[in-house]
């Protein structure tokens, strides 16, 4: 099969900066498009500006670069939509809804569409959660991921769209930083632990939580969008698991490292989110239908962390 020509929407974010270059390695530097809102991210070219619900300026970067797939990562996460909630709902699922009509319109040969532990709600079974359970999401973000889902899921019923999905948990990674989410704690606590031996969270002690260690994110990703079309059953978000833990436990790890690290609680609105989310994915359906499985546990992925943001941060 040739190359395909990627685009990425969100590339500067906490998932899109490492995707953009796991991607290039894989497919070659000029193959993979970055594109975002935010033009401050060194080493990201070839990068197109990219105002998500500019629909002629994706159209045009589209045709120029002759894209045969798009990674539409671009969206606002679950802290910061609560604070703006008609403006991420038109983001995220306006955003959406705008790429699939040009990728319906252009005919481009697939599509990722990242979902989210956030479409998960106080009326859904809280461990092992299964695939197909009810969803009635707390945040405006988590509403947009869900009615997102469902519109991937008519696109490829009604016109055939090749739409992969992914429902992400909290992405831990020492390459970027997340901004304005909820699981944002899980990679803020090792700088912390890091520069200070301290840490303050913003989540209470027991709060358990899907996680997931950036090179197995990454993988899955890849995996789902390189698996063959008859091998994807499910056209809404796949659930996904790799570890779950609490912010005691995750501080333990890391302890086990840095013995004098001290963490401390403070919860503020993220951990009402936080409680309305599950504590384990039932992710059996991504295992079965392409393979999915996690390399990281916890202590391997507090070791790989420290290591390499030791060596970022000159410490
Ligand atoms: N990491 C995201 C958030 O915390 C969940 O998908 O908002």
């Amino acid at each position: 099969m040739e190359n395909p020509k990627i685009l990425i929407t969100g590339a500067a974010g906490q998932l899109g900066q490492v995707l953009t270059q796991q991607l290039r390695a894989l497919y070659g530097n000029d193959n993979v498009i970055a594109t975002d809102i935010n033009s401050n991210i060194e080493g990201l070219a070839p990068f197109e500006y990219l105002d998500i619900l500019n629909l002629e300026r994706l159209r045009t970067i589209i045709q120029d670069h002759k894209i045969t797939q798009i990674y539409h990562l671009a969206a606002i996460l679950s802290a910061s939509g609560e604070r703006n909630p008609a403006f991420t709902w038109n983001i995220n699922l306006n955003g959406l809804i705008g790429v699939l009509d040009i990728v319906k319109e252009l005919g481009l040969d697939r599509i990722f569409f990242p979902s989210t532990i956030a479409v998960f709600g106080n009326t859904t079974p809280r461990e092992q959660t299964a695939q197909d359970v009810p969803l009635l999401p707390e945040t405006v973000y988590g509403m947009s991921k869900t009615a997102g889902e469902l519109w991937c899921n008519y696109y490829h019923k009604k016109y055939g769209l090749d739409i992969r999905s992914i429902r992400y948990p909290g992405v831990i990674g020492w390459q970027s930083l997340p901004e304005g989410g909820t699981t944002d704690y899980a990679v803020e606590i090792y700088h912390g632990a890091l520069k200070e031996k301290k840490y303050e969270c913003f989540l209470s002690a027991h709060t358990r939580l899907p996680m997931i260690y950036m090179p197995d994110v990454i993988n899955g990703t890849i995996q789902i969008m390189q698996a063959p079309k008859e091998a994807i059953t499910l056209r809404y978000g796949y659930n996904l698991a790799s570890m779950s833990f609490t912010p005691e436990e995750i501080a333990a790890s890391i302890k086990k490292e840095i013995p004098d690290f001290e963490i401390t609680y403070k919860p503020d609105f993220r951990q009402e989110i936080a409680a309305s989310w599950t504590e384990s994915i039932d992710d059996s359906k991504a295992r079965k239908d392409w393979n999915w499985s996690p390399d990281y546990t916890l202590d391997k992925m507090t070791k790989d962390m420290i290591f390499h943001l030791k060596q970022n941060l000159n410490l």
